[in-house]
């Protein structure tokens, strides 16, 4: 059981009162919010140790330097992968997806090849390969869903073969919430050499991830879905596979040497990450990694596993509510996707902001999922650590005046 007082004590901004009712924030698979510790290193860092990193003998310079590269070590470990080089610090989900895109993929994949993706990709991981396809000729192909909104792997051998050069997909809907088993999935990819791309954007701030065990090739994640500030993320890959990429952008660190007509590539990490990177914000990460450590990444899948049982008991006993993603709670994580038949999912999100209740509304960046289902958005909940139940009891009763709001004006 997480101490939940303690937790939410931390969070400064869920103490405010949105259009006169405590804000109820269900939008954390869009983004989470900030502890004060996260936000507390970031004014440290700029009021103690702001300097340029990697750069200078002066002492502001060798602190930031420190913590910038202790946030490393902390991702490292917190994914299991073998050493801090073989974390590269990007932008975000997006930038990592197309760091591999441009930097493996297009010297990787060649016309002829195939590049298998997902019917429920983020449009992160999948407009990327689109770009890619184009450029190479190379095919795309899509495992799709079962009914319960789970990869069906039961056909590996109709959508995998020897030209088969990346498997690129999620490990957690942010849709649907549902948690596909891609280890069968990296294992049947290895066993026809194809290389796998995991996208943890919604997996890692949730549930225990290890790249090791998993013997994934590259992990993309971002800081902002897992309590860390915005515009820093994660692209994780085998050392072997990193030492034969170039670099992905030209400018300083990235360099051994440089003369005027040509340039040498830099070591690992740096290679990646050209220019001046955003040193609060991974410092920050840090920090959210340290909040996340100190509570368990089990009990917080325990937790949203506990609230989202809670909140699917009450909403399935509302009428012409559609809920979409596994029926199995084991498998789903701390996310539910619905629809009120006749109802657009942006009404019903406005009259829930009506209550304070804060969730998402629209497509999820997820269009051909929404396909898949026949709509053309989805209202979307979404939970983390300082979640509770008397919040999903506000959400339920938010719900019940949209239906009311929405059958009285159906009926005039
Ligand atoms: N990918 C984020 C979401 O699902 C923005 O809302």
């Amino acid at each position: 059981m997480l101490n939940l007082d303690a937790i939410r004590a931390d969070f400064p901004i869920l103490k405010q009162m949105i259009n006169d009712h405590p804000l109820v924030y269900f939008d954390n698979a869009a983004t989470t919010q900030k502890p004060r510790q996260v936000i507390e290193a970031i004014v440290r860092y700029y009021e103690t140790d702001n300097a340029n990193i990697h750069r200078a003998v002066h002492t502001l310079s060798q602190r930031a330097t420190d913590h910038f590269e202790a946030a490393r070590k902390l991702v490292a470990a917190f994914i299991n992968a073998p050493q801090p080089e073989s974390v590269i610090f990007t932008q975000g989900t997006t930038d990592s997806v197309n760091l591999v895109m441009s930097s493996w993929g297009s010297h990787q994949i060649k016309a002829g090849q195939n590049i298998v993706l997902s019917q429920p990709e983020h449009h992160s991981n999948l407009v990327p390969w689109q770009m890619l396809a184009e450029q190479t000729g190379a095919s795309l192909r899509f495992l799709q869903l079962n009914a319960q909104g789970i990869l069906d792997l039961s056909d590996l051998e109709s959508i995998l073969d020897e030209q088969t050069a990346l498997v690129a997909v999620q490990q957690m809907s942010n849709v649907l919430g549902s948690i596909h088993p891609i280890q069968k999935l990296i294992d049947a990819a290895h066993a026809v050499g194809a290389k796998v791309l995991v996208d943890a954007a919604q997996s890692v701030p949730h549930m225990p991830v290890d790249v090791q065990a998993m013997d994934c090739d590259f992990l993309v994640f971002s800081a902002h879905k897992m309590l860390g500030p915005t515009g820093v993320g994660v692209m994780y890959a085998k050392t072997e596979i990193l030492e034969q990429m170039p670099p992905y952008r030209g400018g300083g660190s990235m360099i051994k040497e440089v003369w005027p007509e040509r340039y040498t590539w830099g070591d690992l990490p740096y290679r990646f990450e050209a220019g001046t990177p955003n040193i609060a914000g991974v410092i920050g990460f840090g920090a959210a990694i340290s909040y996340i450590n100190q509570i368990g990444l089990p009990a917080i899948l325990e937790h949203e596993q506990m609230l989202t049982a809670y909140a699917l008991d009450k909403m399935k006993q509302m009428e012409n509510l559609v809920l979409y993603g596994p029926t199995d709670i084991s498998q789903r994580g701390g996310i539910i996707a619905f629809n009120f038949e006749g109802i657009h999912p942006r009404d019903v999100g406005e009259i829930l902001d009506q209550q304070g209740v804060a969730i998402r509304t629209g497509h999820h960046c997820c269009q051909p999922l929404m396909q898949h289902y026949g709509v053309t958005g989805m209202a979307r909940a979404s939970f983390y650590i300082y979640n509770t139940c008397q919040e999903i009891d506000v959400l339920v009763k938010a719900l019940g005046r949209a239906q009311r709001i929405f059958s009285r004006a159906a009926s005039r």
